[in-house]
């Protein structure tokens, strides 16, 4: 079989989902970059138009239709013949039935199959015709292929792939199949390259990080893996996503141990009330969820708690939404992500009915924005008059005269550039910052000293 090559064409990749998807992308424009592909801004601009796509919410799966339907105006590409490929989550759950709500795509790839999608656009160039590839077991994950970087200072590192938790709401299992470690040596050598070449800062990925080695020891290693990657001498290690369930002593003392390991811990709580958390499947209590958060502070006091909250759980009443109010008015969380209950086809919540209006779920869903928005305020005020080192990541994206960088406790951090420098500078260095504002979102303050 002659050899695949994507020499003289170029390919753009759209990103939807989370921190999961965007590696994989990496892993994506890595393969065809190694093939000889070329990456570009605009879809407009490419030969190849990739979406790597997400369905943890419906708003997502519209989405990809309405991006879809819309290259089909897009002027014809430099070669002559564009391929359209989608992959990611809502490829692996719909994979050809992807093409009753769109009919202009040229390649389907899972999220299994990653390491094939060069091969799959090369055919879909040279044949024609649709090229579909959604397997579960594969041999070749993306983290063995070629990888391209989206930033030189920071790197998504997948430590483990898909989940076993099937909480009833959530389509990730389905879609990203069962837990997989990668081996510890393998994430250490990694990492160790990676900070050979200048990576600052590396984010442990899976959707269960606690749960890290169950699969290949019996029993988690998390607390040992941060330590060994601390080990390699990266300055900053962050993870996510944390599982309350899971979340053990030793990894709160490697935490507050461990220096480069930041004071940040992103612990999904999803709903205060113990009652629709069982019907999550969540496996823990509100009282539960509160011990660790108290175990936590104990160690690391001022440490930046976050979360992802549900609001409109089928079922969810006016009582137990207060359990939650109140509960993030106890935990006092300093960034949160709050999103509005969406039924999944095939998950086990889908099945249950809820008679709850849109109005009152609206309602619920701003009251606790506003609780989130004060305890964030709070949070960040609590950094006022403080020097904060921030990883700069590039200008304000409102304001280019400002950098913008983040703080070890996970804060967007904003101070002006000195006049006569260059953001380029600047960009993956770590600067001191004394705050003098503290807002919601951010902090902003002035620089003191250099960049290191
Ligand atoms: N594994 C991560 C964890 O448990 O923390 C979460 C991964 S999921 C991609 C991100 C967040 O999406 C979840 O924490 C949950 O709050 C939210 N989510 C998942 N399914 C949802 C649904 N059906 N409707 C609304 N939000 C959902
Ligand atoms: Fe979804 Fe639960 Fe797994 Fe997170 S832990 S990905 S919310 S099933
Ligand atoms: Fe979405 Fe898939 Fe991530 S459903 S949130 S891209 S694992």
């Amino acid at each position: 079989m002659p050899q695949t090559t994507l020499q003289g064409k170029t390919y753009s990749i759209r990103t939807f989902g989370c921190q999961m998807n965007l590696h994989d992308s990496e892993r994506v424009s890595g393969l065809l970059d190694s093939l000889g592909a070329l990456e570009v801004a605009e879809p407009a601009d490419a030969d190849i138009v990739i979406f790597m796509t997400c369905c943890v919410r419906e708003a997502a799966d519209t989405r990809l239709y309405g991006q879809c339907s819309s290259c089909k105006s897009l002027p014809a590409p430099p070669g002559g013949k564009r391929v359209i490929a989608v992959g990611g989550c809502i490829a692996q759950r719909d994979g050809e039935g992807l093409l009753t709500n769109v009919d202009n795509v040229d390649v389907i790839f899972g999220t299994h199959s990653i390491a094939h999608v060069g091969d799959l656009i090369a055919r879909a160039f040279e044949e024609g015709g649709r090229q579909v590839r959604t397997e579960e077991r594969e041999e070749a994950g993306a983290t063995s292929m070629p990888w391209h970087r989206a930033t030189s200072y920071h790197a998504w590192v997948p430590i483990m792939t898909g989940c076993n938790n099937f909480c009833s709401y959530c389509i990730v299992p389905y879609v990203r199949g069962r837990e997989k470690s990668r081996p510890v040596q393998e994430i250490v050598d990694e990492v160790t390259v990676l900070v050979r070449s200048g990576v600052r800062e590396v984010t442990l990925l899976g959707q269960n990080v606690n749960s890290y080695g169950r699969d290949l020891f019996g029993s988690s290693r998390f607390a040992e893996l941060l330590r060994r990657v601390a080990d390699t001498g990266v300055e900053r290690i962050t993870f996510t996503s944390s599982h309350p369930k899971d979340l053990l002593p030793e990894t709160i003392d490697a935490m507050a141990e461990v220096p480069a390991v930041m004071p940040h811990l992103h612990l999904a709580v999803q709903s205060g009330s113990s009652r629709i958390l069982k019907l999550m499947n969540r496996r823990y209590t509100r009282e539960h969820y509160i011990e660790l958060v108290d175990a936590v502070r104990e160690r690391i006091p001022r440490i930046a708690l976050t979360t992802d909250i549900i609001v409109g759980f089928p079922g969810e009443t006016e009582e137990d939404f207060a359990e939650t109010l109140s509960l993030a008015e106890r935990v006092r969380y300093a960034q949160a992500f709050t999103f509005i209950y969406s039924k999944r086809e095939g998950t086990p919540a889908a099945k249950i009915d809820d008679p709850t209006s849109r109005e009152v779920i609206l309602d619920r869903f701003n009251r606790l924005v506003k609780v989130i928005e004060s305890t964030a305020f709070e949070y960040n005020q609590g950094s006022l008059d403080q020097t904060v080192p921030a990883l700069i990541e590039g200008p304000s994206k409102k304001d280019a005269s400002k950098l913008q960088g983040k703080s070890p406790w996970n804060q967007t951090v904003l101070c002006p550039l000195p006049a006569c420098a260059r953001v380029e500078d600047y960009v993956g260095k770590i600067v001191d910052v004394h705050v003098d504002t503290a807002r919601t979102w951010y902090l902003f303050g002035e620089l003191e000293g250099g960049a290191r």
